[in-house]
């Protein structure tokens, strides 16, 4: 028999080269690369076999084909879509949690994970000035989480199925709502992109349908904050369940010069922080906390023979109970430990360095020539900006000559239907120059650009 398991598992020196991949990688991740389908296909075919090729052979395909072929969206020069730039004690926790596979779904089973979990649970809402009886649990994601939340605004209106967002909202809530049965009420954000409760109050007059308010804190094309304190105001007037969607900007809850801005947070029923966003855990994590816990485990609690064991003396902490989630890894722990190991005040520097940058990014755009500017001087770490005279062609051959030059990984987006470039910063590391070498490429003209991608291919 071949051995999988235990101290006699066949996996050579496996370890020692996965401890060394971890730890050449948390120096400084690749920008890595993006290939074809067909060579891919190629590379891997016969990788499965009936009797294994062996760690070695399996290895050396993870790192030439699997690691190669695969971006690193923890890169210091991953500038595109929300990066993931999980801090070294963060991703070393991770690892402990994927060999130890916590069950986390219950009290039962991982009360030492849950509590530990609960700790940042409790920070995050301290922060946000939520009440002592607030909270929710970890998930895997702000999509999951935000579908989550959902499900219990449902519940509690389950005759208003209408649910307003801005026209900024983030695609994951459409999906949800379609999920849920639910119907979008798209209220216009105003010139300056974001939600106002003036707005909001206006579109809402008159109508009895709507019977949720989703906000952004952080919008996920422009990384704006929505008036999050004016648009609890019309919650509350209407009677409405109230979610925010802080996946990405709830970080900014760390950082005392943002607290006002995010104020109405707190009044919200239910929101959503991704901590695999821009608080530097691994990829895979979404806390998810409700003002009173109780209604979201009215929704959420799985009941079975098997598993009501779970709630035997009815005080335990079930994290499955606040989300469509059962088996759950121990998503929060890593955040947890990477606190714990360095504190807040550090992340508070990690979090403002994004900031920084951006601001950084804004000016030197803006500087750099007459055919550059900033769409919007950023509120959080994106930063969108034109290029007069460049069209969406333009954008794309940019932002591939981008990643051809293993400069930056970088991806175009529109603002208001117009193609504009966008940047977003998040890793702690990423060097100044690394902004200057792309001001530097905004100033090519069109055609040296399109000869540039000629002889490069
Ligand atoms: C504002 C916002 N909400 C929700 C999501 C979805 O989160 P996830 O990709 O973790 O499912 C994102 C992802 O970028 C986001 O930016």
């Amino acid at each position: 028999m071949a051995y999988l398991h235990g101290p006699h598992a066949e996996i050579g020196d496996l370890a020692d080269e996965v401890s060394g991949f971890i730890r050449r990688r948390l120096h400084g991740a690749p920008l890595g690369r993006t290939a074809t389908a067909a060579d891919l296909d190629a590379a891997l075919a016969n990788s499965i076999t009936s009797g294994g090729l062996g760690a070695a052979k399996a290895w050396r395909l993870m790192t030439d084909v699997v690691v190669a072929n695969t971006v690193g969206i923890d890169s210091e020069r991953f500038l595109a879509f929300i990066p993931v730039s999980p801090s070294a004690a963060a991703a070393w926790a991770d690892a402990v949690v994927g060999a130890a596979s916590f069950p986390a779904e219950s009290w039962l089973e991982a009360a030492g994970a849950v509590a530990a979990e609960n700790q940042v649970l409790r920070l995050l809402a301290d922060f946000a000035g939520m009440p002592a009886a607030a909270g929710g649990c970890f998930m895997s994601g702000g999509s999951i989480g935000n579908l989550s939340a959902l499900a219990v605004a449902r519940d509690q209106q389950p005759d208003r199925r209408m649910v307003a967002v801005a026209d900024s909202a983030h695609a994951s809530v459409h999906n949800t709502l379609h999920l849920l049965g639910l119907t979008a009420f798209v209220v216009a954000t105003d010139d300056d992109g974001r939600l106002s409760a003036r707005a909001l109050r206006d579109a809402l007059r008159g109508r009895s349908d709507v019977g949720t308010v989703v906000a952004s804190a952080g919008s996920t094309n422009a990384g704006l904050i929505d008036d999050l304190d004016g648009i609890a105001d019309v919650a509350a007037e209407t009677g409405s369940w109230f979610h925010v969607d802080a996946a990405y900007g709830g970080a900014a809850l760390f950082l005392a010069e943002f607290r006002d801005r995010l104020r109405g947070i707190g009044r919200a029923d239910s929101f959503i922080v991704d901590p695999h966003k821009w608080l530097f855990a691994p990829a895979g994590s979404c806390a998810l906390l409700y003002r009173n816990p109780a209604l979201a485990s009215k929704v959420h609690t799985q009941h079975g023979p098997y598993i009501d064991v779970f709630r035997k003396s009815g005080d335990e902490w079930n994290p499955s109970d606040f989300g469509y989630q059962l088996t759950r890894r121990a998503s929060g722990l890593a955040l947890w430990f990477s606190l714990v190991v360095h504190g807040i005040d550090a992340m508070q520097e990690a979090i403002g360095k994004g900031l920084e940058l951006a601001r950084y990014a804004a000016a030197a755009i803006s500087n750099a020539d007459p055919r550059l500017s900033v769409v919007m001087a950023p509120e959080l770490s994106v930063v969108l900006f034109r290029r007069e005279g460049w069209g969406s062609a333009d954008w794309s051959a940019w932002a591939r000559r981008l990643l051809a030059d293993g400069i930056a990984f970088v991806a175009p987006t529109t603002w208001r239907g117009e193609p504009v470039g966008r940047l977003v910063f998040m890793h702690p590391l990423t060097p100044t120059s690394v902004i200057d070498e792309i001001v530097a490429t905004l100033v090519i003209e069109p055609p040296d650009l399109a000869s540039h991608l000629e002889s490069d291919t």
